[in-house]
């Protein structure tokens, strides 16, 4: 990740490759946001007029370059559109903030460091523009070619692999301006963003590695090696002890695959928590469908299954970083959904954790039954409450699109809780409904229930048959992230292409939240 730096020179005068303006939309065109005085003072107080003739109106994402006039030490200025200006002198909303820093730290990918001229005087902002700048300037190298072996010695010739990877390494290094870099409150902000930034990144790496290095078992382990690099407490249950506990939902949903499933419990505990939170993440590394087989284009990003455990992982392992006064446990329900000889048939019935038995009708409906057993388990410590995190509908898709989850819960008052926190963190989610009524589309003639309903509301019946996993009187909330969790389209704001980390700012919110006694 790139590394972030609190600095208090002022913009003209900081030695970097690039410097940030933020621009807003005025009435009668765009204005220079605060922070970045010194930089207009050295344009002789025309860089709105300059750039308004370079076409730029402030709009949201829109970046313009220039060359840096005398008076300032940095080679480029690059100026940032925030949106619509704030009225009178009030604050700019932080995820404007976010987004702005976000879109300009992926415009200077391939450059060694940058100034953030955009305004953070108070700790909100702050916050905001170093998670943007640092969540921005995110890009997934791991599978980049490092040598063109055709170059012959020229690292810039030829296209393709290792060609051009100077300009695609992320900008190294982000100083933020205009901070107070020895105030402890803001030294403590800084901090904590560059901590979810680095837990986010964590969960978008997970979801960007191919499914043929990212399995069940590789998963664990890196679980494992982050455990022990921050104390965290992790036990693993694979595929015998899985056997030995009666996991028939995970192992049902994994006996397919050459690659047997696990089950992970990973535990941050604080010796003066009040509260638990448990966390449950469906781990799907490669959803194929199962003999229930995904047609083609339909299968080309399943490696992004496993989100909702990369996030709950991610979450866990913030909490302990940033030292939340509450316990967070999490329960990765990790599987390879394939089909073969041994892989569960359409009409099998499974004897899950709970007891309970299910009717397969379909087995790409697998992610209720992975979750579905870790929840039962979750459920027998006894936390304050339960959040599962889930790619599991494209119905939920359709509902909410590719930018917004979905939020269902056995309580009113949590589920509010879990909204306003995913708010707060700058994550947009809708609350959704669990009407009684599509539970007896799920009623099977041969088991306790079936793992599919209705068609309509598809997203709510997998939420419904979730919810018979909950323990009576546990506090429930289900995230279903299957829109938001992997971008397919372009960049935008703070978000790559690909895995984007959905849900984990959430769930650290909503954790600090618990920390602070304002939920469950
Ligand atoms: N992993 C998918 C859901 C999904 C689809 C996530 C697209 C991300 C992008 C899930 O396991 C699935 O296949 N769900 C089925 C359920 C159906 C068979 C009841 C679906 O939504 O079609
Ligand atoms: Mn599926
Ligand atoms: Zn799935």
């Amino acid at each position: 990740m790139s590394a972030l730096t609190l600095s208090s020179s002022s913009a003209a005068t900081l030695r970097a490759d690039a410097v940030v303006v933020g621009v807003a939309k005025g009435p009668d065109g765009p204005v220079v946001a605060p922070g970045g005085e010194p930089l207009d003072q050295a344009f002789g107080g025309s860089l709105a007029g300059v750039l308004e003739t370079l076409g730029a109106s402030g709009g949201e994402g829109e970046v313009t370059k220039l060359p840096a006039p005398d008076g300032v030490k940095a080679d480029l200025v690059l100026a940032v559109g925030l949106g619509d200006a704030p009225e009178g002198d009030g604050p700019y909303d932080p995820e404007a903030l976010r987004r702005a820093a976000g879109a300009a730290a992926r415009a200077l990918a391939g450059r060694k460091k940058a100034g953030f001229a955009l305004p953070a005087g108070d700790e909100a902002s702050l916050a905001a523009v170093c998670e943007g700048a640092l969540l921005g300037a995110y890009s997934f190298t791991e599978y980049r070619g490092k040598e063109d072996k055709n170059a012959k010695g020229s690292k810039s010739a030829g296209k393709g692999k290792g060609g051009d990877g100077d300009r695609n390494a992320p900008l190294a290094e982000v100083t933020v301006l205009g901070a107070k870099a020895r105030d402890k409150a803001h030294k403590a902000a800084a901090e904590r963003a560059e901590v979810l930034a680095a837990e986010v990144n964590r969960a978008r790496d997970l979801v960007n590695t191919p499914s043929n290095d990212l399995f069940p078992k590789s998963f664990a382990a890196a679980v494992q090696s982050a455990a022990k690099e921050h104390g965290l407490t992790v036990e693993v249950l694979d595929e015998k002890a899985l056997a030995k506990g009666g996991y028939g939902g995970i192992l049902g949903v994994g006996q397919g695959s050459a690659n047997p499933p696990r089950l992970v419990r990973l535990s941050y505990t604080h010796s003066k928590a009040k509260k638990t939170l448990a966390l449950v993440g469906k781990g799907i590394t490669y959803d194929s469908g199962g003999i229930s087989l995904k047609p083609a284009g339909h299968n080309e990003t399943m490696k992004c299954d496993m989100s909702g455990a990369a996030a709950v992982f991610a979450a866990v392992v913030a909490a302990a970083r940033l030292g939340l006064r509450v316990n967070v446990t999490g329960w990765l329900a990790l599987a390879e959904n394939m089909p073969s000889g041994t892989a569960t048939r359409p009409g099998d019935v499974l004897t899950m954790y709970s007891g309970k038995t299910v009717e397969v009708l379909n087995t790409d409906a697998e992610g209720r039954l992975v979750l579905a057993d870790a929840l039962t388990r979750a459920c027998e410590e006894k936390p304050d409450a339960v959040v599962d995190v889930a790619t599991l509908t494209g119905a939920m898709m359709l509902a909410l699109g590719n930018r917004t989850f979905g939020v269902m819960a056995n309580d009113d008052a949590f589920r509010t809780a879990v909204h306003d926190s995913a708010t707060e963190a700058g994550e947009p989610s809708w609350p959704m409904p669990l009407p009684g009524h599509l539970r007896k589309g799920m009623d099977s003639p041969i088991a306790d229930i079936a793992n599919m309903g209705e068609r309509m509301g598809g997203g709510l019946v997998a939420g419904l048959f979730l919810k018979e996993f909950v323990a009576e009187g546990t506090t429930w909330a289900h995230l279903d992230i299957a829109g938001p969790a992997f971008n397919e389209s372009g960049p935008f704001g703070y978000t790559p292409k690909g895995g984007t980390g959905c849900a984990v700012r959430t769930l650290v919110r909503l954790a600090e939240r618990a920390a602070a006694g304002d939920v469950v």
